[in-house]
């Protein structure tokens, strides 16, 4: 179907909706049923929408009915996090996540499926099983994936933790580990020879503020071991791209600076590195618009790949709101269109793509307790205004 007639569908049943609205409510008609096996229409919800999840505070969402997909809009991957288990499961609510998910993006990112705590299960033991599943849903809906994250303070296996081996022996564990990972998820490849996971997170979060993060792997393999991970990882796959990921990059400008600092280092020592991951976790009014460009363009200055990782913006960091109000979810819409506007700027052959860290407002990480709407849909599945800003920056 052309677009023109595609639009002219979409026409069509935006009049017909309507007046089956205007029937429905003087009585002349209810509604029983009314579903379209074109997958790219919408409901047409343009006024507030009470939700009707009543452990969701009877909180108002508002939102509005998207013209184009933001795959389409976007000039580069526009990626979604996931899990096996969602894409594994075939319930309404996990139906709806897989439409959207393939209708509006075309990259995604194992949430936790990937982490080390996850799939390195006892020493030189792995357990692929997640990943695996979730490289088959991408190579069969054609997206990419993502790899997230090869080491993470934050995903430590207990046994690993544990391990009262030496250091050199912990050191060839995590040798051990990086390489047969790699390898294992560089087999899979689209028809073209592409392999489907394009890239992985190596290290994320190494820095604290703007020195290294004392972690296990700072105290076992000592300073350098992030530049040992990027080399294990480039040993058996020349083609991956590889990158660091952190987050407040955007915010934290001393720390921003020693992550340019050791990106800037391992190029000059020789060091792979392909890429930044700036995660992005930011509030509707936190970093200022200037401080998110300016992090931006220092990290598109060090000529690396740059990937916003992990995009959401809360809107109640202050714990000022009940609810979600109209002027919040507008302030949250402009948010997110700045920052699309920002990696705008970055050269085109720099930009590897923005991924959203959660689909509906509850699946984020943040909605601990309710009170957080940090995201593009709300808990319907429908899509929020700050869906919309998020598009017209992409455009
Ligand atoms: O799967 C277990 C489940 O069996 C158990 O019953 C439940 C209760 O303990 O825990 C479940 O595991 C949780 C896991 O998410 C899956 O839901 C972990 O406790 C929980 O800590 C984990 O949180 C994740 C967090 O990283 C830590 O790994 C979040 O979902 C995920 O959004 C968050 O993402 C991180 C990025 O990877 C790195 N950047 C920061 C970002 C936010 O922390």
């Amino acid at each position: 179907m052309n677009k023109l007639s595609m639009m002219q569908t979409k026409l069509l049943r935006i009049t017909f909706s309507y007046v089956l609205t205007f029937l429905f409510s003087i009585g002349l008609v209810s509604i029983v049923g009314c579903s379209s096996d074109d997958s790219s229409w919408r409901p047409i919800i343009d006024e507030p929408s009470g939700d009707d999840d009543d452990d969701d505070n009877g909180e108002l969402n508002f939102t509005y009915n998207p013209q184009s997909s933001l795959k389409d809009l976007a000039a580069y991957p526009v990626g979604m996090i996931v899990s096996a288990a969602k894409l594994s499961s075939s319930s309404d609510e996990n139906e709806s996540f897989k439409s959207i998910l393939t209708d509006d993006y075309n990259s995604i990112t194992a949430e936790n499926d990937m982490k080390m705590a996850n799939m390195f299960t006892a020493a030189d033991t792995y357990d692929w099983s997640d990943g695996d599943e979730i490289v088959a849903y991408a190579k069969e809906n054609n997206m990419r994936v993502h790899g997230h994250a090869l080491l993470w303070h934050q995903s430590i296996p207990g046994w690993l933790n544990n391990f009262d081996g030496s250091d050199e022996e912990f050191e060839t564990l995590i040798e051990n580990y990086i390489k047969e990972a790699v390898s294992h998820f560089a087999q899979e490849t689209f028809e073209d020879g592409t392999p489907v996971v394009a890239s992985w997170d190596v290290v994320n979060e190494a820095f604290d503020g703007a020195q290294m993060r004392n972690s296990l792997f700072f105290q076992r393999m000592g300073e350098d071991y992030v530049a040992k991970c990027f080399q294990w990882a480039r040993e058996v796959d020349s083609d991956v791209k590889l990158f660091y990921n952190d987050y407040n990059i955007a915010g934290e400008g001393t720390k921003r600076n020693s992550v340019i600092n050791m990106v800037n280092n391992f190029a000059s020592e020789g060091i792979p590195i392909d890429g930044v991951g700036l995660q992005m976790h930011v509030n509707h009014d936190w970093p200022t618009t200037n401080e998110i460009n300016q992090a931006i363009t220092a990290i598109a200055n060090t000529g690396l790949l740059v990937h916003l990782s992990e995009l959401d913006v809360k809107v109640n960091f202050n714990d000022d709101l009940e609810e979600l109000t109209l002027e919040r979810a507008q302030e949250q819409e402009k948010r997110y269109q700045e920052v699309a506007e920002a990696y705008a700027n970055v050269p085109e052959e720099q930009q590897f793509g923005i991924t959203i860290w959660g689909m509906r407002d509850r699946d984020s990480w943040l909605y601990e307790g309710g009170l957080e709407w940090p995201l593009l849909y709300n808990n319907n599945f429908e899509y929020k205004v700050a869906h919309r800003g998020f598009a017209e920056g992409l455009e």
